[in-house]
């Protein structure tokens, strides 16, 4: 069970002998029972940087998802392991777009030519395949914590934000929509979405043209379930609430909060909040469960009616976790991530441009 005093106290103890051959990253969307036994947590960014200031440890143990890990493996050096606690931590917006549907989207693109004037920027929440892609192709990796400096670097490379070039935008149409509308100032229909089911992505060849954002048919099924009309309701019961929101909500919630940003963001944003202040809070609900719980002198709602865990996320529980550990302790090496030498040559290429963007 999550507070099973014995687990707890195994994974304190394997933790413990290993010393500094271990450095536990976790993700804010991690459980309770997990994150209390992070060195560093943090948002995608945050753990991705961290994970490239390579801690002199010889085993990194990634309490996040698979797309996380494997990024930290790319971004740390060659001998250290990454170790992921349970394999089957994927991300289903990661797995809504795979190489070959890109390469054969990119190929229509050089066809119509567009690929030119074109730059593809990939969500960190995508495989190493695909960071690897915008490697070579010129593009760059981003987050929601630096997706607008990202695009801004994106449109720069093909005539900027004023001209024609465009952006192919992975996996996530909706952080690439709210960030081209809200922060870059194009428009709802500069955007056209890319259904990799279909010939030139569903569009005609004249909307393809005409499209400044091409974005991919990917989203997050847990951020997928807010709806506006959860906000209108929280607004109509608590007057003066504070609607604060991940950039993976679909467009028309991320217009209707009122302060949009990272999970990273979402924390700082409670932590600055004043006592008595009412908040509603779009995002996964491990963190929203903890930030109420760090909160108690605030009002802090979560915008849905249902339980909303990211389920991959959850995956890693403390019985993963202490099995991770304990293994390392008896010598063996579980569930390491590897990336082949080529993808990771590529994908560091993306990832070494993300970080090199101003903050
Ligand atoms: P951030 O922590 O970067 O905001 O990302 C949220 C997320 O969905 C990670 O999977
Ligand atoms: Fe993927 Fe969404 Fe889970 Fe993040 S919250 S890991 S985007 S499914």
């Amino acid at each position: 069970s999550p507070s099973d005093p014995g687990l707890v106290e195994r994974a304190r103890a394997a933790k413990e002998a290993l010393g500094d051959r271990v450095f536990i990253l976790g993700h804010h969307y991690q459980r309770d029972e997990v994150i209390q036994f992070a060195d560093v947590t943090g948002d995608s960014f945050k753990l991705a940087r961290d994970a490239a200031a390579r801690p002199a440890a010889e085993f990194i143990v990634f309490c996040g998802v698979h797309f996380m890990a494997e990024s930290a493996d790319i971004l740390t050096s060659d001998d250290q392991q990454v170790i992921l606690p349970d394999m089957a931590a994927g991300c289903s917006m990661a797995d809504m777009a795979n190489i070959n549907q890109v390469d054969d989207a990119w190929a229509q693109l050089e066809e119509a030519g567009i690929a030119s004037r074109t730059v593809p920027v990939t969500y960190m929440n995508s495989t190493a395949a695909i960071k690897a892609f915008c490697g070579e192709h010129g593009g760059v990796v981003c987050t929601s914590s630096n997706a607008e400096v990202a695009l801004h670097w994106a449109f720069d490379q093909v005539g900027g934000v004023e001209g024609d070039g465009k952006v192919l935008f992975l996996p996530d149409q909706h952080l690439g929509r709210n960030t081209a509308v809200l922060q870059l100032g194009l428009s709802l229909d500069d955007c056209i979405v890319w259904d990799p089911r279909k010939p030139l992505g569903g569009n005609t060849p004249e909307a393809v043209e005409a499209a400044r954002m091409i974005l991919w048919k990917g989203h997050c099924s847990v951020h997928g379930r807010f709806r506006k009309a959860h906000i209108d309701r929280f607004r109509e019961q608590i007057p003066g609430i504070n609607v604060l929101v991940h950039p993976e909500c679909a467009n028309d919630v991320v217009t209707a909060a009122d302060m949009v940003g990272s999970t990273e963001y979402i924390i700082k944003a409670l932590d600055a909040a004043e006592p008595g202040s009412s908040w509603v809070i779009g995002t996964e609900l491990n963190l929203v469960r903890r930030l109420a719980n760090a909160h108690p002198d605030k009002d802090v709602h979560f915008l849905e009616d249902t339980v909303c865990f990211c389920s991959t996320m959850n995956r890693i529980d403390l019985p993963h976790l202490v099995w991770a550990l304990e293994s390392l302790v008896a010598g063996d090496v579980p569930n390491v991530i590897v990336v082949d030498d080529e993808t990771q040559r590529l994908a560091k290429i993306a990832l070494d441009r993300m970080l090199a963007l101003p903050a």
